[in-house]
């Protein structure tokens, strides 16, 4: 007799089983209230957080998940607490230094998007060299939102479309010149620690993605979390403006 799965093993075949979303998007909130809670200061958050970005990117690939998008550092988290502010791009450094054997055994291909000029040297360096280094890997993209704002990336892609078009622009040319141009459409963006906003987040891109809110704080979403939300998703009915019938009939056609 084969031994009986773990609760975790079965809802990880459920998911497997059914259609997965392409693209995932993950607000990482709550680092900040996950030391707090512990009486530690807040950059040990930020530390365990950086734990849940490896998990939860391990298992997003093992299931075939294809694109991965990560909130890390917003354009308006610029205004916390230098040393706050410090300590997360020493984090982003050393993240970048321990990950890329993995990513390059799991076929991970390393983007990020945002704007990255703003970042300093020891991150954009570690940041080149790991896009470089996982540029051909196939296997899922994973990327990090970095000193990125929704807003200001749909202002970008405005100003490059209307210099390519002109006051001809429509909204192929704005998604065309997107910093998340190349990437499948989302189909599912997580918010964790029970807040329920989007924070400047892809702002263009949620338009028709499913939206799912955990109540897990950052640091303690993991595997069990990730396969929660994706199960969520798959027993939502997507109709992109349709009727229910609509669609009902468009699943007979392609039967
Ligand atoms: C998310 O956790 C990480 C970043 C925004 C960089 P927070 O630091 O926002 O944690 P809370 O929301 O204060 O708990
Ligand atoms: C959003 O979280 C940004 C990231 C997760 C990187 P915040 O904690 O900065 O968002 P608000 O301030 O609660 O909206
Ligand atoms: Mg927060």
């Amino acid at each position: 007799m084969t031994n009986p799965r773990s609760p975790l093993a079965e809802l990880e075949a459920r998911v497997k089983a059914r259609p997965l979303p392409r693209h995932v998007a993950i607000i990482m909130d709550g680092n900040g209230r996950w030391a707090e809670q512990r009486g530690l200061p807040r950059v040990a958050g930020h530390r365990e957080g950086s734990e849940s970005v490896r998990a939860v990117t391990r298992t997003a690939r093992r299931i075939g998940v294809e694109a991965l998008t990560v909130y890390a550092f917003s354009a308006e988290n610029w205004a916390r607490p230098d040393d706050e502010v410090d300590a997360l791009m020493q984090l982003l450094a050393d993240y970048l230094d321990s990950e890329r054997a993995e990513m390059m055994e799991n076929g991970i291909r390393l983007n990020a998007i945002g704007e990255l000029d703003r970042l300093p040297e020891s991150v954009r360096g570690r940041l080149a060299a790991a896009r470089a280094e996982t540029a051909a890997n196939r296997g899922m993209t994973l990327t990090l939102a970095l000193s990125y704002g929704g807003r200001q990336e749909i202002v970008y892609a405005a100003r490059a479309a209307a210099a390519a078009k002109g006051a001809e622009l429509d909204a192929e040319d704005i998604e065309a010149a997107l910093w998340t141009r190349g990437l499948p459409e989302l189909d599912l963006l997580i918010r964790t620690s029970g807040e329920r906003r989007i924070s400047n987040f892809l702002l263009w891109q949620c338009a028709y993605a499913e939206l799912h809110f955990s109540e897990v704080l950052w640091p303690d979403f993991r595997d069990e979390a990730l396969l929660t939300a994706i199960s969520d998703f798959q027993g939502r009915e997507r109709r992109f403006g349709l009727t229910g019938a609509q669609l009902a009939g468009r699943a007979r056609d392609c039967d």
